[in-house]
């Protein structure tokens, strides 16, 4: 059964599919009204989302789907105990599809391992977010129109911040990309993210402190938001938070075809002000989640020769 836990689960030709589906329902929603006619998907949420877990359902809807799930661990079975494997054999008798999003890394994989539908990985804690990704592709598609050649600068909590593993991952398989890692020391990007993809694949990478240096280089600037959630102690959250903050002044050194980037939600690492300036996608780019999501969940169900 194919499911979609790493975004490496997907090759790049995969991925070049999803992408033209997602473009065709941007350009042809109609056409897309009714293909899941009839099917469920499961939004299982052991952890809070807005975003995700709504694209998801706004997703479903638009395909003509139903949907089904919770939104809190609270709220389901895990509260007394239930294991991800048998949450996930249960639910494979009630929906076509699952989106799971938990605070564990690796539970959306033993999801997988044990149910007989489809499974997408919505976030494991700070591990991974291939759906994001596949959302960042999309607005990197749509707004830089290439893959290769860009200089990719990920800003703020590079440590926690599962969107970027994903993300530097995915980038690492085309041609002629610089990462820029700009975060504070204590934010850093983990190890095995730079050894296993960044150095293995000899992809050229800087580490740096300063957005201003390297901010005339890029043609993407990635924001991220420090993961509160994932701090052991909250004065070190408190003293990391505010390190990086993106005002329009910052940006008068910056490329005019710059793109600014974030997965959502915002705290306070860029100003509203950032809003009006046109190279600002991330609004745009929460709508394309909603558009690569169709497309997956499509994808997925005709694999498993649901539709
Ligand atoms: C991200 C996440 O959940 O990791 N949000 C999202 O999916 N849009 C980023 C974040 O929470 O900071």
């Amino acid at each position: 059964m194919k499911s979609l836990i790493d975004i490496l689960d997907f090759t790049v030709e995969e991925i070049d599919e999803l992408l033209v589906v997602a473009n065709d329902i941007i350009a042809n929603p109609k056409k897309y009204s009714e293909m899941c006619h009839g099917k469920k998907l499961a939004t299982l949420f052991f952890e809070p989302s807005t975003r995700t877990r709504l694209s998801f359902e706004a997703a479903m809807y638009e395909l003509g789907g139903n949907v089904l799930g919770f939104s809190e661990a609270g709220s389901s079975s895990s509260a007394k105990g239930e294991s991800v494997a048998d949450t996930a054999k249960m639910i494979s008798c009630y929906a076509d599809i699952i989106a799971m999003r938990h605070p564990k890394e690796g539970a959306p994989l033993v999801a997988a391992q044990n149910a007989s539908i489809p499974v997408i990985n919505a976030g494991d804690g700070g591990h991974n977010h291939p759906t994001q990704t596949l959302t960042d592709l999309l607005t990197i598609n749509r707004e830089k129109g290439r893959f290769e050649n860009l200089k990719i600068g990920f800003c703020g909590d590079l440590k926690f911040g599962r969107t970027v593993h994903s993300l530097i991952n995915a980038m690492s398989r085309y041609e002629g990309n610089t990462i820029y890692l700009i975060s504070p020391t204590e934010l850093k990007l983990p190890d095995y993210v730079k050894n296993d993809v960044l150095i293995k694949k000899n992809i050229k990478y800087v580490e740096t402190q300063s957005l201003d240096e390297v901010m005339p280089e890029l043609d993407i600037l990635y924001m991220t938001r420090v993961q509160r959630e994932r701090f052991f102690n909250e004065e070190e959250y408190l003293r990391l938070k505010d390190r990086y903050i993106l005002v329009p002044e910052k940006l008068e050194n910056a490329k005019e075809d710059l793109i600014i980037m974030h997965p959502l939600p915002r705290v306070n690492e860029i100003s509203v002000k950032v809003d009006e300036d046109n190279r600002a996608c991330y609004f745009r780019q929460a709508l394309y989640g909603k558009y690569i999501r169709m497309a997956l969940i499509l994808k997925l169900l005709k694999e498993a020769g649901t539709i």
